[in-house]
């Protein structure tokens, strides 16, 4: 399947059309993930040109973003450490398997892109994640890492906005006054992980080549990303594209 028409409409009706998925997201995922995974695969289609790459989606969650891309005839595999995750989608999306993206079983070199979406503020080892993500990539091929970093309106998860008291007391006040969160718990399941610590880490890597770092909902608004401090609230998520070097 290919179309010119990007899946989710541009400018407000866009962005209308996503934050209206996203207040019900909560209560009804899959609306808000397959809107998502449409408008990534869209966009990677149209950069990348994806039928017949073999991609794989690292923390891929119930697999939306796998289903996307395959409408475009990648062929998607997709890794998670959750089971309840991989089979939260009915029926079960086909082609994920359980594992750890720090210790990925794929051999070097085996994928033309990889895909990382949501994941890595869900890790505490994301140079690890990155490693992993660069070493199963073949030469030349794309990879796609997004994340809400901590300081994002959203950056708190469940405990918006006890994240901008910091990581010590953030927590620890929600947690006081709410209890423990249903999920992404702070120091288990949920991380702080900072745009500018991830640009320096991601930027002394001499294997990549960063072909483009943007906010992931308004992408025509990068230059944030060169605004140290700003940047970690106005971007919201934050995307980092790069190649590998042959
Ligand atoms: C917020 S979800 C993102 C799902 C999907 N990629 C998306 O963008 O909607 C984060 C996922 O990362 C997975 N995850 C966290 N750490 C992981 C690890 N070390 N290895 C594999 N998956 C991991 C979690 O199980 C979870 O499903």
């Amino acid at each position: 399947m290919t179309t010119k028409k990007a899946p989710n409409g541009t400018g407000i009706k866009r962005i209308r059309l996503l934050w209206s998925l996203f207040l019900k997201e909560r209560s009804e995922p899959e609306p808000f993930y397959q809107a998502l995974g449409a408008e990534a695969a869209f966009d990677l289609e149209k950069r990348y040109g994806i039928q017949g790459h073999r991609i794989l989606d690292v923390g891929c969650g119930p697999g939306w973003y796998a289903e996307a891309m395959r409408k475009y005839g990648a062929a998607v595999l997709g890794i998670d450490g959750d089971m309840g995750v991989l089979t939260r989608a009915q029926p079960p999306i086909s082609g994920l398997m359980l594992g750890d993206a720090t210790l990925m079983a794929f051999p070097d070199n085996s994928f033309d892109g990889v895909f990382c979406s949501n994941m890595l503020e869900h890790t505490s080892s994301p140079s690890m994640v990155v490693d992993e993500i660069i070493r199963v990539l073949k030469p030349g091929g794309w990879g796609y890492l997004s994340w809400t970093n901590w300081y994002s309106p959203n950056g708190g998860h469940n405990m918006n906005p006890y994240q901008y008291l910091g990581p010590k007391w953030g927590p620890r006040l929600y947690e006081k006054r709410h209890g423990p969160p249903p999920d992404n718990r702070y120091g288990e399941g949920l991380f702080a992980v900072h745009i500018g610590s991830t640009l320096r880490m991601i930027r002394q890597r001499t294997d990549i080549s960063i072909t483009r770092i943007e906010p992931r909902y308004w992408p025509w608004a990068r230059f944030i990303i060169a605004i140290p401090g700003l940047r970690e609230f106005f971007t919201w998520n934050c995307v980092i594209r790069f190649n590998r070097r042959n």
